[in-house]
């Protein structure tokens, strides 16, 4: 970049509160697999706005949906019904285990819904019971009690006092849940796959005996799917990896395909809200509900999670070849929500190396690579990612025999 242009890009890039380290580039369109800068450049995306755009950058169907939307009908306010509210609530009723929708704007705001809805089922039925059992590592969101009942490293000690009521035991221990149960205890709550502690999967009977310990307890089984929904786990939700249903769920990020728009789901002998408990200025509203409704479709069109958990195979197999030729760690995750250690190579460097070579990836952990690609994503452009992946193993290898 010229210092002519940094200087025009500087005064704007300091209004922006600093709250995450930015790269230095400004996107200004994107296509599929790719984004393409101010001056030119395109890059490769395997970030997919964290998991985000289910259907690439600016699917046709997508924008032809908010187009049309925005002409018809852009929010009537969330006192009244919409065309697309109930279509996608249909939508994702059908095709769940569930029988309501709440729409949220954001993952953190559907958490705290569910949080809601768990406290007052507890004070309802079950003489006020209101602690939940999360995870050690578990990400929830950013707001004070989706923060509280986060187990992320690091946060133990900010923005205190938390909200209270939040029980942390490790993940993947079904005996450390059991310990941790007391009569206060209303619900489990948990990502079946820990996406941003390094896409770490829940093991199958982990999930089944927390299923049994609910129902033994009388407490709520609560799952965030806000990374593993719509399709990214190669199933359209992730719980149906396991052979049991949640009573609740939550859904963010792939379902607006880009556009802020999540969900909180709850069977209906739990959806205990009364009138006033719940609601928001711009929950349910049209706009984002159409885009939810054009992605749910794409989705769930013939074949597409099929070639998902195709793509994923196909990702993690190359994934494994760099993993035996570079001497790294374990490939895991499901669907297209993959995950490479890299054990002694900083995952951090490997980033910012990507960065330069015009590739995005994510490094959730200091010795961790996770991939969330589109979930259309062409097998050429997996094949051009590991390429240029192979390149910076090579060239960090080299350094490290040098060193
Ligand atoms: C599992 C999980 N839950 C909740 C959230 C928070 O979602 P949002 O950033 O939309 O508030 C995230 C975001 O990364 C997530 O991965």
């Amino acid at each position: 970049m010229t210092n002519q242009e940094n200087k025009h890009m500087n005064p704007s890039i300091a209004a922006i509160m600093p709250t995450a380290p930015r790269p230095n580039c400004i996107f200004v369109s994107g296509r599929g697999s790719y984004l393409e800068d101010l001056h030119g450049n395109t890059y490769l995306d395997f970030i997919q706005g964290w998991a985000v755009n289910t259907l690439g950058h600016n699917h046709p169907a997508l924008v032809e949906t908010i187009q049309r939307q925005a002409q018809t009908l852009i929010n009537p306010s969330p006192a009244f019904y919409n065309e697309p509210m109930l279509q996608l609530a249909e939508r994702l009723t059908a095709n769940s285990a569930f029988d309501h929708v709440f729409f949220a704007n954001s993952g953190a705001e559907a958490n705290e819904g569910a949080i809601k809805l768990a406290r007052k089922w507890g004070a309802r039925y079950k003489n006020g019971a209101h602690k939940i059992i999360t995870f050690e590592n578990g990400f929830h969101g950013r707001t004070l009690a989706t923060m509280s009942a986060s187990g992320k490293a690091g946060w133990d000690g900010l923005f205190e006092p938390k909200v209270a009521g939040f029980i942390k035991v490790p993940y993947n221990d079904s005996a450390a849940v059991a310990q941790a149960i007391d009569d206060q205890t209303v619900a489990l709550m948990l990502e079946p796959i820990q996406g941003e502690a390094g896409v770490l999967p829940a093991a199958v009977e982990f999930i089944r005996s927390l299923r049994r310990l609910a129902d033994d307890n009388n407490l709520l089984l609560i799952f965030d799917e806000i990374q593993t929904g719509i399709g990214r786990s190669g199933e359209l939700f992730c719980y149906q990896h396991f052979g049991i249903e949640p009573d609740i769920m939550t859904l963010g990020k792939g379902l607006g395909g880009g556009v802020p728009l999540a969900a909180l789901l709850s069977k209906q002998e739990f959806s205990c809200f009364e009138f006033g408990d719940q609601g928001g200025t711009y929950n349910g509203n049209p706009l984002a509900a159409a885009a939810g409704f054009a992605v749910i479709n794409e989705v769930l069109a013939e074949g597409f999670l099929h070639r998902v958990r195709e793509l994923g195979d196909y990702l993690i197999r190359h994934l494994q070849v760099l993993s035996n030729r570079y001497a790294l760690g374990t490939v895991r995750g499901k669907g297209l929500l993959l995950a490479l250690e890299t054990r002694d190579l900083d995952a951090t460097q490997i980033v910012t190396m990507a960065l330069e070579r015009h590739l995005l990836l994510n490094a959730p952990r200091p010795n961790c690579l996770r991939f969330m690609p589109a979930l259309n994503v062409a097998p050429e452009d997996i094949d051009r990612m590991i390429e240029i992946l192979d390149g910076i193993l090579t060239e960090l290898r080299v350094m490290s025999h040098e060193a």
